[in-house]
């Protein structure tokens, strides 16, 4: 996603990187191609390696033929550029990373500011397993095993005042800690936002775990937002802040490339990235494309938000 001037960037590198299949995949899809004959638990069963824990939660807007991405990839293709830019990178560079002791700040326009330690900021809530499809920006996706609270009973807590209209959350700042944020390949500290009514909607979720166990730091250890029928950028991770405005935020990805990147990013398969087609992705773990669906498959319960917008601008 990064910008870069023209001169620097290879050929190769124009489609986004989700396109290519990384080598590991390259490898089982050769098997498949190669094992075509054989029986169909045998390709069945590429999708659930042995380090996969069983996967656990409520299916939300899932088809048929969604199941969830194995544990290897969800932990280790990832997007934090707070641990470098490679996909890899993330799971390499934050093993030393520590996410206890932790404090969440809530302000802005509540009646409740406060600091909570991480355990008094999740205690008080009821803690769901959530299966959802999940879309990033770069054509690739994934099914993720969630567990976590609901962000509108997060907001209820703080009592907001009548003239707050958006949300903002924002990711630690620690050079020192996030080794990514000694380049400024972005506007440090990442900063995500939502409307007020995509904040409190109760799809919207801030995240504690995956696979009924604790966020595994590259993932966005303790805590990061998962919004599923907006592109990935908008999930926040290793959020340290959470404060209501009358204001747009301005989000991190908008203010590096406005001309790319959005304050909405809802999945929409008929409104193109500039520099590649959002009509199809590419499964993590698949060898075939599929069909990209409009709000990522979750416009039963969420196009209402949108009635009236139109959303080739408000992209
Ligand atoms: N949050 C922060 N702080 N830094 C990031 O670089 N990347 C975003 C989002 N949240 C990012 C972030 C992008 S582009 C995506 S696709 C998702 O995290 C990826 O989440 P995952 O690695 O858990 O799949």
């Amino acid at each position: 996603m990064l910008i870069r001037r023209a001169a620097d960037i290879k050929p190769s590198e124009i489609t986004p990187e989700g396109v290519y299949l990384n080598r590991r995949e390259w490898i089982a899809a050769a098997g498949v191609m190669g094992a075509a004959a054989l029986a169909p638990q045998a390709l069945g069963a590429l999708g659930t390696p042995g380090q996969s824990p069983a996967a656990i939660g409520t299916p939300f807007g899932l088809q048929k033929d969604d199941k969830p991405t194995p544990w290897e990839d969800v932990t280790g293709y990832n997007n934090f550029y707070e641990f470098g830019m490679g996909k890899e990178d993330p799971a390499a560079n934050s093993k030393q990373f520590k996410a206890k002791p932790w404090t969440v700040r809530v302000e802005g326009l509540v009646k409740k500011p406060a600091d909570y330690a991480l355990e008094d900021f999740i205690k008080p809530n009821k803690i769901e397993d959530r299966i959802y499809r999940m879309r990033c920006v770069e054509a690739w996706s994934m099914v993720i095993p969630w567990r976590g609270i609901s962000l509108a009973d997060v907001i209820k807590r703080a009592e907001p005042t009548a003239a707050a209209k958006y949300v903002e959350m924002t990711t630690l700042f620690d050079p020192a800690r996030m080794p990514g944020q000694r380049a400024r390949v972005l506007d440090w500290p990442y900063v995500e936002g939502l409307r007020l009514d995509e904040a409190t909607h109760p799809l919207t979720m801030l995240a504690t775990g995956v696979y009924g166990r604790d966020l595994p730091n590259q993932n966005g250890a303790p805590l990061r937002l998962v919004v599923p029928w907006k592109y990935g950028f908008k999930g926040v991770k290793s959020i340290v802040k959470i404060r209501l405005t009358d204001k747009q935020p301005a989000n991190t990805w908008q203010v590096s490339a406005p001309e790319e990147y959005g304050f909405y990013a809802n999945v929409n398969p008929e409104v193109d990235h500039p520099r590649w087609s959002q009509a199809t992705e590419r499964r993590i773990g698949e060898f075939l494309k599929r069909k990209t669906l409009m709000f990522n498959g979750y416009a039963d319960q969420v196009s209402s938000l949108y009635s009236g917008m139109d959303l080739r601008r408000n992209y």
